[in-house]
């Protein structure tokens, strides 16, 4: 059995359907990215897997355990970094981590050690005394890290954690996600940012309207995105005969050229390649550079669903 089992899960509001027979499985020790564009569904997804928001059917398990069932047994194996900041900003950084520290169960010599080691953990050790309000965005993110982590979660969910933060603190998370998953927590990481979760993730899954579009490892879903191509050639000149006979090809799909650059998007550049070579040569076109550019995710996504991940 994988570690989270979620099998046709759906969510309505009002008659609006958020999640849509979502189905997905994720293994212990993974970092999963859930990738999607805004109103996708990824945090309804996530408040339904921490137990926070009704599954309307379907069914989500954890570690065995399900979450309609025993909600209070899956709170206790995750900590959930939520989109929308949960922090008291009346309370010191110190005070916001002990109450969500005394919230899971811990108390005495363990509770000061948990919340020392989390304050470290997120960089804010030496910021502890003070209140979130005089926090960058990005402080106070790292700091509703640190609520969620003290009591050592199987599974860590962070909800768009680097939306409006500062580059520094972008890098902060993105290296404690790795730290955390290499201690031993599952991860899922919901972004709409494709650089970023294809560089971190075990796996990627790519939720559009409530729905499992693809899911795989980044060299999985390039490999789906080579279906479009794209090669880009040095010229010593341009052609306008050259150009306008790789327009006609059938196989090509896009030809572009300015100064002494050809970009040519096609379905399979290997299969067609002496084709382009052949049409070059006839019109006397001498290539100085050919590159091939990798697949591009943004591709990918842009023709599984005919839209860009983000506008
Ligand atoms: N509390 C709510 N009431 C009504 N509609 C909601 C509510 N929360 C989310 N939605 C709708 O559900 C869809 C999915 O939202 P959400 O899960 O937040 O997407 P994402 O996190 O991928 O941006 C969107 O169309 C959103 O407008
Ligand atoms: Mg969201």
């Amino acid at each position: 059995m994988s570690f989270i089992q979620i099998k046709d899960a759906v969510k309505k509001y009002d008659s609006k359907v958020s999640v849509d027979h979502l189905n997905l499985t994720i293994e212990q020790g993974e970092v999963f990215g859930l990738l999607g564009p805004n109103g996708a569904g990824k945090s309804t997804t996530i408040k339904m897997l921490s137990g926070l928001l009704k599954i309307d059917q379907g069914e989500m398990t954890l570690d065995g355990i399900s979450v309609k069932t025993d909600p209070l047994e899956i709170k206790r194996r995750i900590g959930l970094v939520p989109q929308d900041l949960a922090i008291y900003e009346n309370l010191s950084a110190r005070e916001n981590v002990t109450f969500f520290a005394k919230l899971y169960g811990l108390r005495g010599s363990l509770l000061k050690e948990r919340v020392d080691e989390a304050l470290e953990f997120v960089a804010l050790a030496d910021r502890q005394r003070e209140k979130p309000s005089s926090f960058s965005g990005g402080m106070k993110r790292r700091l509703n890290i640190a609520c969620a982590i003290m009591h050592h979660p199987k599974l860590i969910i962070m909800d768009e954690p680097t939306v409006g933060i500062d580059p520094q603190s972008r890098n902060h998370i993105l290296e404690s996600v790795r730290k955390l998953n290499q201690m031993g927590s599952t991860i899922i990481y919901t972004s709409h940012y494709m650089e970023e979760v294809a560089a971190i993730s075990t796996r990627v899954g790519i939720i559009d309207h409530g729905h499992l579009i693809a899911c795989g490892t980044e060299k999985e879903l390039r490999s789906k995105a080579a279906q479009e191509e794209k090669i880009m050639i040095q010229v010593d000149k341009l052609n306008q005969a050259a150009i306008q006979e790789l327009n006609d090809h059938p196989r090509i799909n896009q030809v572009t050229a300015q100064n002494q650059t050809i970009e040519i998007t096609l379905s399979s550049s290997q299969a067609y390649l002496q084709d382009i070579l052949f049409i070059l040569s006839k019109h006397l076109v001498r290539i100085q550079t050919l590159s091939q550019i990798e697949p591009d995710l943004e591709v990918l996504f842009l023709s599984l669903t005919g839209r860009k991940l983000r506008d």
